[in-house]
């Protein structure tokens, strides 16, 4: 039930610390490690390239955990749209693993690629927010991502959830491996979950931004880099589909390729910064866009964060920023469409689980 909440969306934000804690419990033993269970971990050590299908926000969180695994494991992996691998399958490996990532564990699109992949006889794992859902009876594997029911059609806690899932999949595939990293996914995710924390009770901030960003505009941008990029692709969707604000996120260096051409006075430009890497880069970017009118809000992280950003998020590791950053996207989505007058937790023309190609 919503309680005291005026929307399940807001209560399902707030309670993303808690779900990433519950998480944490879940999968640690009574030593306090991590350890998948066996098959998962043999198959996992025997992939020689991991393919991540999904769809929409689920998609999204496949992106992130690509740089993850890619970056802590060393081993290659691609993402992809589920219904678009359905149609037009890419090369393979010689010894691929598939893994599904889906909050209902219904999606049609992914459903379609699972049964496509095991008349292959490739291995699969589902990562799913509902254990006895269609995808996880028919995979191989099942990690369950504990975020509990999930009613708004706006995801929030399944995303965030399944990237901290894939943030100890790619600790436990790196300790399986013997490589060593010193990526501490325990460790790093409670740091993360207390960042969220403070965010979530940032509220009136962030209500007062949509107010002054998007109350009445057309349109919005969201320009990140590197990991910030596939935060800002979430951080959009989630606009567009409560508050019906036409809204993209873009790579920082691409929007001078075409993009910059609809920036006029006033339009809002959010931009992420929470890697130090490309900070400098980014407000380049952002520099571009104001010289053409831009209205622009910061989101960066403390360490390379400048005294006018609009939110500062604490410190985390760099690549568990997502599950942090997203949260103030999230709120500011949904102060703008509750401002608009949009039914936040059913926005129109869409369904929780699409189950339909
Ligand atoms: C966006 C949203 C959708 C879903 C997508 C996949 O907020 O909820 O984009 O993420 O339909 O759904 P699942 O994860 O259930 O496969």
């Amino acid at each position: 039930e919503k309680g005291t909440y005026a929307h399940y969306m807001l209560k399902e934000i707030d309670e993303q610390p808690l779900v990433i804690r519950n998480i944490l419990q879940k999968y640690q033993d009574e030593v306090n490690e991590i350890q998948l269970p066996n098959d998962i971990r043999t198959t996992f050590h025997a992939a020689d390239r991991v393919y991540i299908i999904a769809a929409g926000t689920s998609y999204h969180a496949g992106l992130v955990g690509k740089e993850m695994m890619e970056k802590v494991i060393g081993k290659p992996v691609e993402v992809h749209i589920a219904s678009e691998f359905l149609y037009n399958q890419p090369l393979l490996s010689r010894n691929p693993l598939f893994i599904f990532i889906s909050q209902s564990g219904e999606t049609a699109d992914c459903r379609g690629v699972l049964v496509n992949v095991k008349e292959m006889g490739h291995p699969s794992l589902t990562i799913t927010n509902v254990p006895g859902s269609t995808l996880s009876r028919e995979a191989d594997y099942m990690l369950h991502t504990y975020a509990g029911p999930e009613i708004a059609v706006a995801s929030t806690k399944a995303y965030t959830a399944q990237m901290a899932v894939l943030a100890i999949l790619a600790m436990d595939g790196a300790h399986a491996a013997g490589s060593d990293t010193d990526f501490d996914a325990i460790h790093e995710l409670s740091i993360a979950a207390n960042a969220m924390e403070a965010l979530c009770d940032a509220k009136d901030d962030m209500e007062q931004i949509a107010r002054d960003y998007l109350f009445d505009t057309r349109n919005a941008f969201f320009i990140g880099r590197s990991f910030d990029y596939h935060v800002v692709k979430e951080g959009a969707l989630k606009l567009k589909e409560i508050s019906y604000i036409q809204a993209e996120g873009f790579a920082g260096g691409e929007l001078k390729h075409g993009t910059i051409a609809l920036i006029e006075e006033g339009t809002p430009v959010f931009a992420l910064s929470t890697q130090e890497n490309v900070d400098l880069n980014i407000r380049g970017n952002l520099q571009e866009v104001v010289a053409r009118g831009a209205h622009p809000c910061v989101v960066s992280m403390e360490g390379c964060h400048r005294a006018d950003d609009q939110v500062v998020i604490p410190r985390v590791h760099p690549y568990l920023t997502a599950l942090v950053a997203v949260v103030p996207l999230q709120l500011i989505s949904y102060y703008a469409a509750l401002h608009r007058g949009c039914d936040v937790d059913k926005p129109r023309n869409l369904a929780k689980s699409v189950t339909v190609e």
